[in-house]
């Protein structure tokens, strides 16, 4: 999610808004505004879609006028597209209150339909709006902008981070949070809100970090904290000691150490709003009817690199889900091939930036074949969603760093929903069952953390191979794909010779390569699946006769694999179709550590680009 800023003090607030959106600009986005308390009781207002340098040459082209109080915000789309219409600030019913936004309201349809049956009408496709309409209802019914927030948060379901301004209190900013970030710059006379400290360190480096579901209410000379009911709370002071570089990694060396860190919010926000009151899947543009989804017999996903490789485990959970035949596809090979496409076939193209040129010219094919085309995309608006019948967005906010790791988990997390979705409207799944495999997947965030509590016997694992010139991965199964991923991670960052294989594969050729002291990574299937486990066992059993240093990871409880390891690294129990979201981790932690160690710049590795825009 994006980033957002409030301030009230004696300073311009608009200056004071627009550079703290300036220092939030890394954490990526697709449209900008901001809001201010001026005076005679009223709210002025300006945002526009693109780049922060549209809305800056709005506020020259027309300032605002002056004022001392206001708020900011960098949007990450997640309901509807980046326009001006739905950029933020969105304002209630009677411009009173505006308000921004970073997260996912998970029950705004429910809320929007009551306030439209009440004659609001609101202007944007966002989930937020609603929530400007509802906070500026209670301020209108003669609560305090605090109180109103507080009633809100009660009836939000979701992550969010908000922060409101009312034009009839013109020295407060409110904001409150719930799986979302936000924090209090403390100044003498001033007070700051922001996504993370970048927002403010150039004015105040005294911070206050607030807990879950808090709310804050700032003024010239103080700060209040309560929890959603009203009672007071607290939040830790600390003094920022990071310099702008670290704040904007949230102290974290690399972007991509932060998005590996940020998973299980990412997974978490990508599971939000996935279901209606009744408890049946519902995906945001799906924009197929169920008679189109009944009547697919084939799908072909078509994807780059590592998404190619989300691809390819989703092949697994699909197939086994709906029993629908799917092929996964290098979009760069596609078209070429003469695919045999139909109206009945249905083409799913992934891709995290929305724009790689393989996929896109891809699916143009696709398209002119008659066959409907659905997008599994992080980046809303962006042109493959944008030609595609059907989109399914990932939540993962802004993915930075050039190796995309949190963009990998969350388009796994969409390729299930989709699986799960067909599989409910063919009824090739009971719902109870679904609903099991829901609960497995509301599970992952937790389970990944386990995993990152765990990192630094992965580091250690890299100093280890700091010299290493080439490494092996092996997986089965859906582990297989995890195998090829952590093997492209490797190339990316440290410059490696670096191969995944099938296990089974080995011995038809590239078990040649296997020597002495040769680190073979292997990604251990959970048991209980068929003779999955023994038969990877056997191909761990037969690189390390050959002298491998077998680096194993299997779930916890699993002693049947001590023998065959080298080193052991542990992962959540979790069901073998959702395995690659937990076992994926330690093999991006391995691959950042390695190429940290190695002096290379993980961020920007040599020769890649963030999205390949050519073909
Ligand atoms: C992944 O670490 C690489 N940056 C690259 O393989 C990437 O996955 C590929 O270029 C596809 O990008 P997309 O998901 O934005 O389409
Ligand atoms: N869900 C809100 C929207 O789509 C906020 C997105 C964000 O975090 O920037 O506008």
């Amino acid at each position: 999610m994006c980033g957002i800023v409030g301030y009230v003090g004696p300073k311009q607030a608009q200056d004071v808004v627009v550079e703290g959106l300036r220092r939030l600009e890394y954490r990526g986005y697709d449209s900008a505004g901001v809001a201010l308390v001026v005076p005679g009781d009223v709210i002025s207002l300006a945002k526009r879609a693109g780049k922060l340098a549209n809305l800056e040459k709005a506020l020259a082209d027309s300032p605002l006028p002056a004022s001392h109080t206001g708020i900011g915000h960098t949007r990450w789309a997640t309901h509807g597209a980046p326009n001006d219409v739905n950029a933020h600030p969105h304002l209630g019913h009677e411009r009173r209150v505006a308000l921004v936004h970073n997260g996912i309201i998970e029950n705004f349809a429910d809320l929007r339909a009551r306030l439209e049956a009440d004659d609001h009408v609101l202007l944007s496709e966002t989930d937020t709006e609603v929530v400007a309409h509802l906070v500026e209802l209670q301020v209108e019914s003669g609560v305090d902008l605090t109180t109103a927030m507080q009633r809100v948060c009660q009836v939000l379901e979701g992550a969010f981070t908000l922060v409101a301004i009312d034009a009839h209190d013109p020295d407060r900013v409110v904001a409150a949070r719930r799986n979302s970030p936000l924090v209090v710059g403390v100044g003498d006379g001033e007070h700051f809100l922001g996504s993370d400290v970048a927002a403010f360190i150039e004015h105040t480096r005294e911070a206050l970090e607030l807990g879950q579901d808090q709310v804050v209410s700032i003024t010239r000379e103080g700060v209040e904290i309560t929890d959603f009911h009203g009672h007071p709370a607290e939040g830790r002071r600390y003094h920022v000691d990071w310099d702008l570089s670290a704040a904007e990694k949230d102290g974290h060396d690399w972007f991509m150490r932060k998005e590996i860190f940020e998973q299980p919010r990412a997974v978490a926000d990508s599971l939000l709003g996935r279901r209606n009151q009744a408890g049946l899947l519902q995906l945001d543009e799906m924009r197929l009817s169920d008679d189109e989804i009944r009547d697919v017999d084939k799908i072909i996903i078509i994807a780059c690199g590592t998404s190619f490789y989300a691809g390819m485990v989703a092949k697994y959970a699909i197939e086994h889900w709906t029993r629908i035949p799917v092929e996964v596809e290098l979009a760069s090979e596609f078209r070429y091939r003469d695919p045999i496409l139909d109206y009945s076939t249905l083409v799913v193209a992934i891709s995290q930036s929305g724009e790689t040129a393989d996929t896109l010219q891809a699916i143009r094919h696709a398209r002119t074949q008659r066959s409907k085309v659905l997008a599994i995309c992080n980046t809303n608006g962006s042109t493959i969603p944008r030609e595609s019948d059907a989109v399914i967005y990932t939540h993962a906010g802004p993915e930075i760093g050039v190796a995309s790791t949190k963009g990998f988990l969350t388009q796994l997390v969409a390729c299930y929903l989709l699986a799960l979705y067909v599989a409910q409207v063919k009824g090739t799944r009971y719902g109870d069952e679904i609903d099991e495999i829901m609960v497995q997947l509301e599970a992952i965030p937790q389970q990944i953390e386990t995993v990152l509590a765990g990192a630094q016997q992965v580091y250690d694992l890299a100093r280890e191979h700091t010299g290493t010139r080439s490494v092996l991965f092996l997986g089965r199964h859906a582990g297989y794909p995890v195998a090829l991923e952590g093997a492209l991670k490797l190339k990316e960052l440290a410059y490696l010779h670096a191969e995944g294989f099938a296990a089974g594969e080995l011995k038809h050729g590239p078990i040649a390569l296997v020597e002495e002291g040769l680190p073979v990574l292997c990604v251990v299937p959970p048991r209980g699946r068929d003779q999955l486990h023994e038969k990877m066992i056997s191909g761990i059993q037969e690189v390390r006769a050959r002298g491998a240093r077998t680096i194993c990871l299997a779930e916890e409880g699993d002693t049947r694999i001590e023998p065959y390891a080298d080193v052991l690294i542990r992962l959540p129990r979790v069901p073998v179709l959702l395995q690659p979201l937990v076992a994926t981790v330690p093999l991006q932690l391995f691959a950042c550590e390695l190429a940290t160690l190695m002096g290379h710049d993980v961020d920007q590795p040599r020769n890649l680009a963030k999205s390949v825009t050519v073909e």
